[in-house]
């Protein structure tokens, strides 16, 4: 087995440390990495938040936390209480530089590395760094990891990054893209750049077209207040899946160093082709979840989900038609489709290939698929090159699809961690292949932009459809005006 890189010992602080993402995702992510010894001895973890608390009071609520997350199993208790003892706790008021700054400093080891976690609203990025410089707390050792959304178009993700910029620089800079944490989304990286027999047939010469699908069943889930200013061509396209696109599109970069790695996915983004507001109403389509049933539950419309009473023409679905300008993706349409309240949650990229130029087989020898490489992000995480075979007996010669699978856990025979565990950690060690560049951001706003604004621009509101259905029709006549169909194995 490969060795894992060592991780340098740490003082992580965690702004928005009784927020939803730190409690659900940040500390099981960080135990599991304490659990199988990642973490060096006396690495701490400092959440900080505006709630008076006590450290001791954190560390209930840090253990609470990881028995609603964690995997029962997998929650050893003794493990949990040494975990639990490298929490600590500071009240701060992020919005506003003062004396608890100093008290947070004072906690700090400045020979260690710092990992600055804005776990927070975007609106505090700029203040929380401001606050971090005037303190004295920004050290040559120092990251800050920013969530998404950065901005909610081109104009505030650079005010954003302008903001950070002044305290930090690109280097000490992590935006985090969860998706590219996920450990099927990495393996896309081996699978094309460690295999000879995909780069030779990864292009339009044997490549009919792309499809990216990030379905879910939840529906907003409490976070309609944020949710609803951003909608989900801001909340999932402009970073997961056009993330997922890049690194599916992307040349092979000339080493695995974060910036040429970077520098690929750059081009991908600058060559998405625009979309003209006149082309809006045919390659994008809006939609919003009605009532309905999920996996044979009722739930409710996303306007009553919302409960504000006000009527609301925010999108919970889209599906696009993407273009890649240049040589290798003319004529390869990418198709993206995502949405809230479907019917199964699936995320998966299809990479179907031409169909035959010439067919030897008569009709009678059955269905003939052209080949698909399916590639599972989640659930059942895998690869499947699905290919024409003969079935099996006397009798003739007839063809079924078949698949070539390798299913991940079963290969493997483990657990695969989340993509925040893989995150946290290339952030302690400063490695930032799986991070978004400042530049990235803005080139995928700059490609976003232009379609909120026609969205804006126009009467239309998006088209409803029902919880547990696949979105509105129009997201099927949007592929099959186009002679394909979306995978009809995920629906
Ligand atoms: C987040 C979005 O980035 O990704 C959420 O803000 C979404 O709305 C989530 O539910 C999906 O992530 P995953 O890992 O569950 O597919």
């Amino acid at each position: 087995m490969a060795k894992i890189i060592p991780v340098p010992l740490f003082d992580c602080v965690v702004f928005g440390a009784t927020g939803d993402l730190t409690l659900r995702k940040l500390l099981p992510a960080l135990y599991y990495r304490f659990r199988d010894g990642q973490m060096p001895s006396g690495a701490r973890i400092i959440g900080a938040a505006r709630t008076a608390l006590s450290s001791e009071d954190y560390r209930v609520r840090a253990g609470q936390a990881l028995e609603e997350h964690v995997a029962p199993g997998d929650l050893d208790p003794d493990v949990v209480s040494r975990f639990v003892a490298t929490v600590h706790y500071a009240a701060i008021d992020a919005a506003h530089p003062g004396a608890d700054w100093a008290a947070l400093a004072a906690l700090l080891d400045p020979a260690r590395v710092r990992v600055f976690y804005l776990a927070t609203s975007p609106s505090l990025y700029g203040s929380i760094c401001r606050a971090l410089a005037a303190a004295g707390l920004v050290t040559a050792q120092s990251r800050v990891v920013l969530e998404k959304p950065i901005g909610k178009d081109l104009a505030s993700a650079r005010e954003i990054n302008d903001r950070v910029g002044d305290v930090f620089t690109e280097a000490q800079t992590f935006r985090i893209d969860h998706y590219l944490g996920k450990e099927t989304v990495q393996n896309l990286l081996a699978l094309r750049f460690a295999n000879t027999i995909f780069e030779r047939i990864w292009s339009s010469d044997v490549i009919d077209h792309v499809q990216i699908t990030v379905a879910e069943t939840v529906g907003v889930e409490g976070r309609g207040g944020y949710y609803d200013t951003s909608g989900a061509l801001r909340d999932m396209v402009q970073n997961h899946l056009v993330q997922l696109l890049c690194l599916i599109a992307m040349e092979p970069p000339v080493s695995l160093h974060p910036d040429r790695v970077r520098d690929e996915k750059l081009k991908v983004l600058r060559a998405l082709k625009p979309i003209q507001p006149h082309e809006v109403g045919t390659v994008t389509v809006r939609g919003q979840y009605g009532a309905g049933a999920v996996n044979g539950h009722p739930v409710g419309s996303y306007q009553a989900d919302l409960g504000t009473g006000e009527s609301s023409s925010t999108e919970t679905f889209v599906a696009l038609k993407v273009e890649v300008r240049g040589w290798r993706w003319a004529k390869v349409p990418f198709y993206l489709r995502t949405g809230k309240r479907l019917p199964r949650k699936v995320s998966e990229i299809v990479v179907q290939f031409r169909d035959q130029p010439f067919s030897l087989f008569p009709p009678e020898a059955g269905e003939k698929r052209p080949n698909r490489l399916v590639i599972r992000l989640q659930p059942e995480e895998g690869i499947r090159l699905e290919v024409m075979t003969k079935d099996p007996g006397p009798g003739g010669l007839r063809l079924s699809p078949t698949g070539l699978d390798i299913r991940f856990d079963t290969a493997f025979g483990m657990r695969f961690p989340d993509a925040y565990e893989r995150l946290l950690m290339d952030t302690v060690r400063g490695d930032a292949t799986l991070f978004m560049r400042r530049d990235e951001v803005e080139a995928a706003w700059t490609w976003v932009t232009p379609i909120l604004e026609a969205w804006g621009n126009t009467v239309e509101v998006p088209r409803p459809y029902a919880a547990g259905s696949w979105g509105p029709t129009a997201a099927i006549a949007l592929i099959e005006r186009d002679g394909r169909t979306w995978n009809e194995d995920v629906g």
